[in-house]
């Protein structure tokens, strides 16, 4: 299968090594930085250095392509603006839809969203059927972008959208990422639950995707929603550091949508978690 890896980070790498080892696959992985260009070369059979919004770009990284997978995102694992978040997303799925009348061959998109679409369900579960709410600026643009994709489908092109959890892994370990809430005092009672996911088994749901032709929305999170208090609870613990406090829910706290978010879908698809609930030591 011939796959295009539409900004090839810290999960579309991670596909990249799923996808090389297989034989008879041919990869072609984007990135925005010509300095990223030699690193790529040892996972791929073709790195192109653009940005998305650039059609005549894209559409060589996608003219010999089978499936593309979109996995995108401005800042990796830091939060920016949401006018940067619009120009990314929504300027990079316009383009790929403007190229598909040149795409006959296109068969599959996938595209990496988040859970972030999901509003409050007073701690309740949602699923793929469940409305999207989007709470902020950001959850718009993610919502926008997945509504744009879905004009991909077509009875020759399938498009799954696969809606994850808050990543984490080998350099974006849960531990490090929260020791410096260590001691100190946060806004609100810490009880809404946060979702998780590995970054292997991002990669892992997305080869998945491709292998079983999926056309559809998936949610891409472990087993375990946990209450964002007990998870720093538990962190600080095994790190031997002083806990978390909480102030209390108040009228200045943020209110934060509570939800825990099914995975049902993806086990019924036959996907196997590797990491089933986050590591934290
Ligand atoms: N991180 C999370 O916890 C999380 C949660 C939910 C969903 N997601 C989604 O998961 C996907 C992958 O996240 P990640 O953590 O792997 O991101 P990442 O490490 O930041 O990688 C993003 C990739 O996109 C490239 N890129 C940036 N702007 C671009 C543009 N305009 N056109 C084309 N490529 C562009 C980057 O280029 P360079 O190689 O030059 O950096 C990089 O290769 C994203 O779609 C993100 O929204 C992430």
């Amino acid at each position: 299968m011939r796959v295009t890896i539409v900004g090839c980070g810290y999960v579309g790498e991670a596909l990249a090594r799923l996808l090389g080892a297989q034989p008879q696959s041919h990869l072609t992985l984007t990135t925005t930085r010509e300095q990223r260009r030699a690193e790529l070369e040892s996972l791929g059979n073709r790195v192109l250095v653009l940005k998305a919004s650039d059609a005549p770009a894209l559409q060589q990284a996608l003219e010999s392509a089978d499936a593309a997978v979109l996995c995108m995102a401005p800042g990796g694992d830091r939060q920016v603006d949401a006018g940067v978040y619009a120009a990314t997303y929504r300027s990079s799925i316009t383009t790929v839809l403007e190229l598909l009348p040149e795409l006959p061959q296109l068969k599959q998109i996938v595209y990496t969203s988040s859970c972030g679409v999901y509003g409050d369900a007073a701690g309740g579960w949602v699923d793929e059927c469940s409305p999207v709410v989007p709470r902020d600026a950001h959850a718009e643009v993610l919502v926008e972008s997945e509504r744009l994709l879905a004009q991909a489908r077509s009875d020759q092109r399938r498009v799954c959208v696969l809606r994850l959890g808050a990543i984490y892994g080998p350099g974006r370990d849960l531990s490090r990422r929260f020791q410096a809430l260590a001691g100190t005092t946060r806004p609100g009672d810490g009880q809404n639950h946060s979702h998780w996911i590995h970054r292997d088994d991002v990669a892992g749901a997305m080869a998945a995707a491709l292998a079983g032709a999926w056309d559809q929305t998936v949610n891409v999170v472990d087993d375990q929603p946990w209450r964002v208090a007990d998870l720093l609870d538990r962190i600080c613990a095994a790190e031997e550091l002083p806990p978390v406090h909480w102030s209390g829910p108040s009228a200045d706290a943020p209110s934060l949508p509570d939800r825990r978010i099914s995975n049902r879908r993806l086990h019924s698809l036959g996907y196997p978690l590797l990491h089933p609930t986050a590591h934290y030591g």
